[in-house]
């Protein structure tokens, strides 16, 4: 595998890519939620991290760092932590108890934009999560690659983001599967998980996507619909 590279190779020609491959491994990347135990090698997941941080941020202030985890004891308190938020959040903004009212009125207070967005199919995803103990939040996946965005950059939510695209389109290049765990959010809530974690003080984590061998019996052309295309043309 070769080594990461510092600068971008120069451009040799005006068009030297086959845009017809592009198109078809953005059109068929999917979201892979049935993994292979078989571990991802080192060079692999390194070399899925390098091609993640050729994404655009503002300013080029590449506000980013990259934690690969695949420690099955981590792996499994992370999803604790998880699972531990969503029943919190499922109590707080479904239980009519006064406790949870309570609960609800400070988190109203302390955080009045979560209210506008929360959507009720979130509620539905985290009710399975938590009630059905044989799912995973993280789909059984071998490994996790999580980015952290430096939250002292105006840009860090778009440009993590765009790192984790790339992370996602050049895992698939690969043969790989991933898919992006935004109940992994959660992790944020807790100090001594960030700490295991190593998420540094002024960081936060942005992205969690799982990562592994599809499973065999994955289907890369079953159907993922898009809402029909809305452009408005102002020439
Ligand atoms: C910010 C974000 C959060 C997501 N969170 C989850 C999640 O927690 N669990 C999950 O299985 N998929 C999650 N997804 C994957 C979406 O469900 C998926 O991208 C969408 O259904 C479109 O399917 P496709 O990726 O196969 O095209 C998330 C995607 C994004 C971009």
């Amino acid at each position: 595998m070769a080594e990461p590279l510092r600068a971008s190779p120069p451009v040799e020609e005006k068009q030297p890519y086959p845009v017809e491959e592009i198109e078809r491994l953005i059109r068929s990347r999917r979201s892979v939620r049935l993994y292979e135990k078989t571990p991802v090698p080192d060079d692999v997941l390194r070399h899925l991290v390098d091609l993640a941080r050729w994404a655009p941020s503002g300013m080029n202030a590449q506000p980013w760092k990259f934690v690969i985890v695949r420690n099955r004891g981590l792996l499994d308190e992370i999803r604790a932590v998880t699972l531990k938020g969503m029943d919190l959040t499922l109590n707080v903004f479904t239980r009519p108890e006064l406790k949870w009212k309570l609960l609800k009125g400070l988190f109203r207070l302390l955080q009045p934009g979560l209210f506008k967005t929360m959507d009720p199919r979130i509620f539905q995803g985290m009710r399975s999560l938590t009630e059905n103990k044989t799912t995973d939040t993280y789909h059984k996946a071998p490994a996790l690659i999580l980015v952290l965005g430096d939250t002292r950059s105006q840009t860090y939510m778009e440009d993590c983001s765009a790192a984790t695209q790339n992370l996602a389109l050049a895992a698939h290049a690969v043969g790989l599967g991933t898919c992006w765990i935004g109940f992994a959010k959660f992790l944020n809530y807790s100090r001594k998980m960030k700490k295991k974690l190593h998420v540094p003080k002024g960081w936060t984590i942005v992205s969690v996507s799982t990562v592994g061998y599809p499973w065999e019996g994955t289907l890369y052309d079953q159907p993922s619909d898009r809402k029909e295309l809305e452009i408005e043309w102002l020439d």
